[in-house]
């Protein structure tokens, strides 16, 4: 199997505006020697996206990606950001079709489709989230759940595309509850992924694609779920929102 580096990602969601970002970015970067051997993404609010661009400018080894974008090019669409935005700013990642788009905002696979597209048609990495409800869980639908979002989010990218994606397992039931899912857990469906994205470029691109787990991953948990197999790296909330903590991560 190819070798994937470790990524690490960090969802600040709504929270670290600019003054906080930059606090946060001094202790960090302080704390987090340049490491070549994984990738870090910060993905902050867009209102903050510009104090994190400056702080990471001289780190190569440090990315920064939007929450969201919206999933029409440009237009009338008051408080909503663009794809060509995200670019223009310096974003590399773009996340689509996390648990609260899809779950708090109601957003469609239909939706987030568009937004996978239009990010890789603008050569950004669209790192696409997908996971079940426990309801579905409970129902021993989490494997369809997670290959129906799946699907959807690639049906309308080429193979080039999606061999350049990054995927998020993240299971609802997870995110920001203090559960997490097991090591073999993850292992499965990370592995059920693997299996559709194979199917659908073949062995070797689809073993570069990273899988990332997410959903209450703290430093205690973090070693033991990149330990497990197929789990290419993380993706962390509220973990991620102090830097001796993210730093401790990032250096797991
Ligand atoms: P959590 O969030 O780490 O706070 O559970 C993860 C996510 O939603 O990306």
């Amino acid at each position: 199997m190819m070798h994937r580096k470790p990524v690490f990602a960090a969802n600040w969601k709504m929270n670290h505006g600019p003054t906080d970002a930059r606090a946060f970015m001094h202790r960090f970067l302080a704390l987090t020697p340049r490491q070549q051997d994984r990738t870090t993404i910060f993905f902050p609010s867009a209102l903050t996206f510009a104090t994190v661009a400056e702080a990471v400018k001289e780190r190569l080894d440090l990315m920064i990606g939007v929450q969201n974008v919206h999933q029409e090019p440009q237009g009338a669409f008051t408080g909503e950001n663009s794809v060509l935005m995200a670019r223009d700013a310096g974003a590399r990642v773009v996340l689509v079709g996390h648990s609260e788009r899809r779950h708090v905002f109601g957003e469609s696979d239909e939706t987030t489709a568009k937004k996978c597209a239009l990010v890789a048609e603008a050569r950004l990495i669209p790192m696409l989230c997908v996971g079940e409800t426990l309801e579905e869980r409970e129902a021993g639908a989490t494997a369809s759940v997670v290959e129906r979002q799946l699907s959807a989010g690639i049906a309308g990218l080429d193979d080039q595309q999606v061999g350049a994606m990054m995927i998020a397992y993240e299971p609802v039931w997870a995110i920001g509850t203090g559960r997490t899912a097991t090591p073999e857990d993850a292992s499965d469906i990370h592995g059920v992924i693997r299996q559709l994205l194979v199917a659908r470029l073949d062995v070797r691109p689809a073993a570069g694609i990273p899988i990332l787990y997410g959903g209450s991953v703290n430093r205690g948990n973090a070693p033991i779920l990149l330990a497990a197999s197929d789990v290419d790296g993380l993706l962390v909330g509220g973990a991620s929102l102090d830097p001796d903590g993210w730093s401790s991560i990032v250096r797991s």
